[in-house]
């Protein structure tokens, strides 16, 4: 994670290549880099016995063969699971796909159990040239700034946590709480911070985002239905990434409109389309 930063609107693999493979997981990380991403997204949650770990819902149950709350279980608990198989299945617990689109070996078992963010940070410290990281703390009231705390003890220990300045950092913290980026912001200044946007307040609409944020990160609708919004934040000096950009029109639109990152599920049928 030393290389130097790029300069093109970034594509970012949205939980992962998670179109191809089982989202959150190692498989899903590792083609993401093979297909070429310049970041990878991931949400992070807390285990009961204090762990960080890449997982979106609040529950384990829809993308494990597992029951219950993250936030109720142990790292070992969730080590028991099979966060992969699911994906052979479509979201409705419809018929077996016989060749998913993803590599897995049964044997390498790590491919697709639980992820914890240290290991994606080593996967990453790994991966031979820059992938940068995307990371949003998911349920931060509930755990009142642990997950905060955690993740920059554990960004810490890999030297990410004090970036010498922001637009070098090769890690940016996201989140829909703005009591969340404010606890990073204030622990560690020059670490940016993605506020993240499903609905635009009359507030947000005039360009006024919380203090001490730079990057805006609107989904994709706000985008179709407020492009002058867009520009405003443009025009501003932020910088925007957006969510989550799957149809060749709206990657076509984000780019006319000159977003820094189009976070996606897809990332190599993105990067194709921007001719990369
Ligand atoms: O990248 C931001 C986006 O991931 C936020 O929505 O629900 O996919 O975490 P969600
Ligand atoms: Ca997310």
């Amino acid at each position: 994670m030393t290389h130097a930063r790029q300069h093109l609107t970034q594509v970012v693999a949205h939980r992962g290549a998670s179109e191809d493979a089982p989202e959150h997981t190692l498989a899903a990380y590792r083609k993401a880099i093979e297909d070429g991403a310049d970041a990878l997204e991931c949400d992070v949650r807390l285990t009961a016995d204090g762990h960080l770990v890449c997982v979106h819902d609040r529950r384990v149950n829809r993308t494990s063969n597992g029951r219950g709350a993250v936030s109720a279980l142990e790292l070992s608990d969730l080590a028991a699971l099979d966060f992969g198989s699911w994906k052979s299945r479509d979201a409705f617990g419809g018929p077996r796909v016989e060749e998913p689109d993803w590599e897995h070996r049964p044997e390498d078992r790590e491919a697709t159990s639980v992820l914890t963010l240290e290991r994606l940070l080593e996967l990453v410290s790994d991966a031979g040239r820059r992938v940068e990281l995307a990371i949003e703390t998911k349920h931060p009231t509930r755990w009142a700034g642990q997950v905060e705390e955690r993740l920059l003890l554990l960004l810490k220990r890999f030297g990410l946590d004090a970036p010498a300045a922001a637009e070098d950092s090769p890690v940016r913290v996201m989140s829909f709480s703005a009591r969340s980026l404010h606890r990073v912001r204030a622990a560690s200044p020059t670490l940016p911070t993605v506020h993240l946007m499903q609905f635009v307040s009359p507030r947000l609409r005039d360009g006024r985002l919380p203090t001490g944020v730079r990057i805006a990160g609107p989904s994709i609708r706000i985008v179709r239905s407020h492009p002058v919004f867009i520009e405003r934040l443009k025009q501003s000096g932020h910088q925007v990434h957006v969510w989550t950009v799957n149809e060749p029109e709206d990657v076509d639109l984000c780019v006319r409109l000159g977003v820094d990152a189009i976070i996606t599920n897809r990332p190599r049928a993105v990067l194709d389309q921007l001719g990369r």
